[in-house]
């Protein structure tokens, strides 16, 4: 299996699969209540078989090329993981997203993840919009696509309910040559997270 090191802080980049729920649950009950403050993950995984469906509509999604999820792993614990939630190969748009449990925030792990998702989707996957759905309440995550030099193209208003209340959405985005033209933007390594040439380049993990 292949990982992705995320810097100098022992965090890496990984697949996460089904085989992983109850790794994948555990690291959603120490973080359940930081992450479902403004996403439904949390109540998605709520215990191990719809932590085990959730992943599995994953590895769904990255069999159909419509989708992909990787996990965040510091000193060896998951933390948390950046996905595409959409994945539209013939549009060339793709919707990225992220989540952290709170023992992880505040040390750039998934804006350092989300930058290698992105540039892979840009330079291997020939995509030519990434964009990031949040809601307005959500500054972390707003901040974070401003970190990735997104440009917020706009808000829909009243667009979801959750947990009972109306909340708008803001939608940002990087485009293509947006993103190829900034040399802050790309990761310092640009191996890609779904390819061959990533399986034999990365550093090693567990087998
Ligand atoms: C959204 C979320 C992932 C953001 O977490 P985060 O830790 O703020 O984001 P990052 O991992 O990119 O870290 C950025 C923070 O680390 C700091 N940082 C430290 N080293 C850094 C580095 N090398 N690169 C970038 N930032 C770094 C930044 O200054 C920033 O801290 P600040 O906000 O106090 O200025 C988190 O709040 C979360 O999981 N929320 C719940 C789930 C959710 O809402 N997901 C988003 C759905 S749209």
């Amino acid at each position: 299996m292949f990982a992705i090191p995320l810097g100098a802080d022992n965090a890496e980049l990984r697949p996460l699969e089904p085989w992983q729920a109850e790794e994948f649950l555990a690291h959603m009950d120490r973080g359940r209540e930081f992450i479902g403050q403004h996403i439904g993950l949390a109540d998605a995984a709520a215990d191990l078989e719809s932590a085990r469906g959730w992943l599995r509509s994953y590895a769904e999604k990255t069999a159909a090329d419509a989708g992909r999820l990787y996990g965040i792993w510091l000193d060896g614990v998951l933390v948390g993981g950046v996905l595409f939630r959409v994945f539209d190969t013939e549009k060339g748009t793709c919707e990225a997203g992220c989540w952290l449990e709170p023992a992880a925030a505040g040390r750039g792990l998934v804006t350092r993840a989300s930058r290698i998702i992105i540039d892979w989707a840009f330079r291997e996957r020939g995509m030519h919009r990434v964009e990031w759905q949040v809601s307005s309440a959500n500054a972390p995550s707003i901040n974070v696509a401003k970190r990735l030099g997104m440009s917020r193209d706009g808000v829909l208003r009243s667009h979801t309910s959750y947990r009972g209340a109306r909340q708008d959405t803001e939608v940002w985005s990087v485009l293509a040559h947006e993103w190829l033209a900034d040399d802050t933007a790309a990761p310092a390594s640009t191996s890609a997270p779904a390819s061959a040439s990533a399986s034999a380049s990365a550093s090693a993990s567990t087998p």
